[in-house]
């Protein structure tokens, strides 16, 4: 029997988790280097909880510095089974306009300057990314959702781009013309490198623009995301604090075995 133990990842406008009880602040030191920030570990209603903002307090690390592979290390160092990914995005689509929140379910990694694995140099795993999205731990996201008032959009693929300027208009034509849903600069290389420390992963896109393919509506700024951002981030602490209360308190085996992601992944053969 596993304990539960829920992370998650606050990114822009998400620095502290206020339902946190009992918390402590944790530096850990990883071999791949330094996390985003200390994590804050602590509980809701009885559930371990251990929390990380992506870009530090004060929003200080840019989308292509933080250092992925540390801070996944440290959330499954701190024992996390499942992790939940707060994201700010903008949209592609017309029916998730500014304040929806999109339960995405695939992900285009169009990031290129970001170490993206554990794996390689002497140790080859290949983990299947097929589905990256935990199915369960997006239903459990989804019905906390509309516990707490909100609609959420099940479903969606999410764009990461490297960053940090904004998409180009023809870029942003084109992502939308491939049916993306949502655009972010975050969700890579993370959710890969959460499957392969084995961790159930599903992402709550937070949309705060529409980028800037919108007839109708400006080129995306920072003024206006920050505008979405707040709104956006009390619902979602409100989101994760219902989500906390009404999930399992043992870690159930993830229907798509991303917790057992290793399996059959490692092809390197054991020294003879
Ligand atoms: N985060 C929020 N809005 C975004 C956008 N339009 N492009 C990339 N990342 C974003």
């Amino acid at each position: 029997m596993t304990k539960a133990v829920l992370g998650i990842i606050g990114g822009s406008g998400i620095y502290d988790l206020p339902g946190l009880e009992n918390v402590r602040e944790e530096r850990v030191h990883s071999p791949w280097g330094e996390p985003s920030g200390a994590l804050r570990i602590g509980d809701i209603a009885g559930l371990p909880v251990v929390f990380l903002a992506r870009h530090d307090k004060g929003h200080r690390l840019s989308p292509s510095d933080i250092n992925y592979r540390a801070n996944i290390d440290a959330l499954k160092r701190a024992g996390v089974t499942d992790l939940v990914s707060l994201s700010a995005c903008g949209s592609f689509r017309e029916d998730m306009p500014p304040g929806t929140f999109v339960l995405v379910d695939q992900f285009v990694d169009r990031t290129h300057r970001r170490e993206s694995s554990f794996f390689g140099k002497g140790l080859v795993a290949h983990v299947s990314m097929a589905h990256p999205v935990s199915p369960r731990l997006r239903d459990r996201i989804a019905a906390a959702a509309v516990a707490e008032g909100i609609e959420p959009k099940i479903g969606g693929t999410y764009i990461c781009m490297e960053g940090p300027q904004f998409s180009t208009y023809a870029e942003s034509m084109t992502y939308k013309q491939l049916g993306y849903s949502v655009i972010g600069m975050t969700n890579m290389p993370e959710a890969k490198l959460a499957r392969e420390a084995e961790i159930c992963y599903a992402t709550v896109a937070m949309v705060t623009d529409f980028d800037c393919w919108h007839p109708e509506h400006d080129a995306v700024t920072v003024a206006d995301i920050v505008k979405v951002l707040l709104g956006n981030a009390d619902l979602a602490k409100r989101l994760v604090a219902r989500l906390a209360r009404d999930f399992p308190r043992e870690h159930e085996a993830c229907p798509i075995g991303s917790d057992r992601a290793l399996d059959n992944a490692l092809i390197t053969q054991p020294e003879a």
